[in-house]
């Protein structure tokens, strides 16, 4: 795959609301992906995460903020546009098309038309990332198993070249070892230099991330450097779960795990 012009995939969410008609789903959204960085936005049920993704590709409302990539802003552009200065979304629910082959369903991801010219390159491109989709090219895309067809949408998403690749709960419905495999290729597309912006539900998906967001009832509520909010996110479960805000740290430094108060019994240094 051509990699990405090395300025280009610098996606900034800044006092982001959106949402659909007149109802608010986001609110005040700050997220920041340096070029080349690869962050999680967690979220349950109706967060509002994919509205999040909806409002970069243009396809929610935005009513406040701004988002900017590489320092233009997209806010008020249509679709096809976001997805010609970089931007590339594998939607919620991978919506292949059943009936076309895995090579079809490709096809309709080389936007903009212009990028028509280059398929054949593309679809080299892509093939390279997803080896099965090379050997499943000629099958009907419906006949694909749930982690293929995540496969496919990530593919299609790519056939555009994006600097900025937006993927939508591709963990949901899978086993784990095709999450970690998933997660596996979509860092390898991270590494090739694509900004990876990926919404879970799935916490154990973080640990692919050099920054996780956290997204409660529309508003970021957590965000930073992965291991610092995996920390404070353990330390919010111990607090949910075992009513203290954190394990108490032993000043005397890590003590082994098996010992009984009975081991110390006679300790002439007690
Ligand atoms: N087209 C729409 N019109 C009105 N409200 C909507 C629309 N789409 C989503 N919503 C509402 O916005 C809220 C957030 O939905 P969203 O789909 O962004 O959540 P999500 O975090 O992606 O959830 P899930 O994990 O279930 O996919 C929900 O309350 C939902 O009902
Ligand atoms: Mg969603």
């Amino acid at each position: 795959m051509n990699a990405p012009t090395p300025t280009a995939g610098h996606l900034v969410l800044h006092g982001v609301s959106a949402g659909y008609g007149n109802v608010r789903v986001i609110h005040d959204i700050e997220v920041v992906l340096a070029r080349g960085s690869f962050a999680v936005l967690l979220g349950s049920n109706g967060a509002g995460k994919t509205t999040t993704l909806r409002a970069i590709m243009g396809m929610a409302k935005v009513s406040k903020g701004d988002i900017t990539l590489d320092g233009k802003s997209l806010v008020g552009r249509g679709t096809r546009d976001i997805i010609s200065e970089g931007v590339a979304l594998s939607p919620e629910g991978r919506q292949v098309f059943a009936s076309l082959t895995v090579e079809e369903n490709l096809l309709t991801g080389c936007l903009p038309a212009s990028g028509w010219r280059h398929r054949r390159t593309r679809l080299a491109g892509v093939y390279e990332h997803f080896p099965l989709l090379s050997k499943r090219a000629a099958q009907d895309s419906g006949t694909l198993s749930g982690g293929e067809q995540q496969m496919l949408a990530v593919g299609r998403a790519l056939m555009s070249e994006p600097s900025v690749l937006l993927v939508d709960e591709a963990s949901l419905g899978l086993a784990p070892v095709m999450v970690e495999h998933l997660f596996e290729l979509l860092a390898q597309i991270n590494k090739a230099g694509v900004t990876v912006l990926a919404v879970e539900q799935n916490v154990a998906v973080t640990h692919y991330a050099d920054h996780v967001y956290v997204l409660e009832q529309g508003r970021i509520t957590m965000g930073g450097a992965t291991a610092d909010v995996a920390e404070r996110l353990h330390r919010d479960i111990a607090s949910a779960y075992l009513g203290r805000s954190s394990p108490t740290p032993d000043p005397t430094g890590p003590t082994d795990p098996q010992a009984t108060p009975r081991d110390h019994e006679g300790d002439p240094h007690e």
